[in-house]
């Protein structure tokens, strides 16, 4: 799948030298947004969203993932609602997403099943295995019911409204949050000029050495970027409250007992932000996730795709998506906030995910000698 990721860093490439010169400033989170989309679009549908091609009419997709992620007042009530009372908001009839977004997505998608014949192909993305997953006609997995000595199966219908909400899952949870990150990162380097200057640095060496192309190993070969995304998702969890509901009474080791449909939603940016656990927690220090400083991390209190086996299903998917990106961005440009970007963020309450009210406006300045770091294809 990474040979997909590596196409949309060419066209993110191409976006940049042409949108650059164009507006002199950068708005990063819907640049990111035009690019994740592009990941998605390409690796989850099988399809071309153009979301980064320059035109006057709005992109589709674009349109969708602003009403999904819709940030009005009415919307962030119905998911608090939905958060604590998920019985009375499904009672009433509401629906997480609205049925826009189901049409959308079914049309799109059933066109692109038919163009496949029902069957996967060679091209490997999402399509292909949750064609798989038709092909079977039934899946079995664990209950989310059972105690950990004793695991129910249950047994699930592959029908086409179920392949296509996978889908639907994966286009909202895939664009938003690493779009998110990836803005959040650019935001905390352009303040952090000597942390920008270091991860330039290791985008430099590492296409040095792999001679301007873009291969898989760059999700391991670039520790201190890995660690700048880190520290930024420490900062900025993109989901900064997880919630779960016990199924079973239990006890902890320690006395404390839940019972059987308690809700419990866990503070992930207050952990984060714990001074006993991240000293300086308000600072960007990436090296608390560089080189031997990583083992010192206390487990559990730096969780930004969640732990356990709900763990965000799309983490190594996010790896490859962000990486590339900071490559694509950082070996041409130094970034530095614009007028009027705030030093300090704030952020949206009505937000599901977590949404700094200002927009995220940078300088992207060209570097010297960025003509040796153009991508070979
Ligand atoms: C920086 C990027 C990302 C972050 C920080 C993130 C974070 C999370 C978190 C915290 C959860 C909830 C886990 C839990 O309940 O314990 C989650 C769930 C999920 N994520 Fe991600 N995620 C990211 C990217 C992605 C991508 C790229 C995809 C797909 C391509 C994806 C797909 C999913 C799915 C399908 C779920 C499960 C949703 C559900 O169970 O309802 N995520 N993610």
């Amino acid at each position: 799948m990474f040979y997909l990721i590596g196409k949309c860093g060419h066209t993110l490439e191409k976006f940049l030298d042409e949108e650059t010169p164009m507006f002199g400033m950068v708005e990063a989170k819907s640049l990111m947004i035009k690019y994740t989309m592009d990941c998605i679009g390409s690796c989850v549908f099988g399809i071309e969203t153009g979301a980064m091609e320059i035109t006057k009419q709005k992109n589709v997709f674009v349109t969708m993932g602003e009403i999904i992620f819709n940030t009005s007042k009415f919307h962030g009530y119905k998911l608090v609602c939905r958060a604590i009372w998920p019985k009375i908001f499904y009672a009433l009839g509401l629906k997480y997403y609205s049925t826009e977004i189901d049409i959308f997505f079914k049309s799109l998608l059933m066109g692109v099943f038919e163009k496949r014949n029902f069957k996967p192909t060679a091209r490997q993305d999402f399509v292909d295995l949750v064609l798989a997953l038709k092909q079977k006609k039934h899946i079995i997995g664990d209950s989310l019911n059972s105690k950990s000595m004793d695991i129910k199966k249950i047994e699930m219908e592959v029908t086409d409204d179920l392949l296509v909400s996978q889908c639907i899952v994966f286009f909202a949870a895939g664009f938003e949050s690493s779009a998110s990150t990836l803005s959040c990162a650019l935001y905390e380097l352009a303040k952090n000029q000597e942390a920008q200057r270091q991860a330039q640095e290791e985008v430099d060496e590492y296409l040095r050495r792999r001679n301007n192309k873009l291969v898989y190993e760059c999700v391991t070969e670039l520790p201190y970027i890995e660690a700048c995304l880190n520290e930024t998702m420490r900062l900025y969890p993109v989901l900064p409250v997880i919630t779960r509901e016990v199924v079973e009474d239990y006890t902890f080791p320690s006395g404390l007992q839940v019972d059987k449909g308690v809700r419990v939603h866990l503070p992930v940016y207050h952990l984060h932000r714990r001074p006993e656990y991240f000293p300086e927690p308000d600072a960007f220090h990436p090296e608390r996730f560089y080189g031997d400083a990583k083992n010192d991390l206390k487990p559990y209190t730096f969780f930004p795709f969640g732990e356990g086996p709900r763990q965000c299903i799309g983490l190594r998917f996010s790896k490859m998506q962000t990486t590339v990106a900071m490559i694509t961005v950082l070996k041409k440009y130094n970034v530095e906030l614009a007028e009027g970007t705030p030093t300090k963020l704030e952020f949206c309450p009505s937000a599901f995910l977590t949404h700094p009210n200002a927009a995220l406006n940078f300088k992207f300045i060209p570097r010297d000698g960025w003509e040796q770091r153009v991508y070979v294809k």
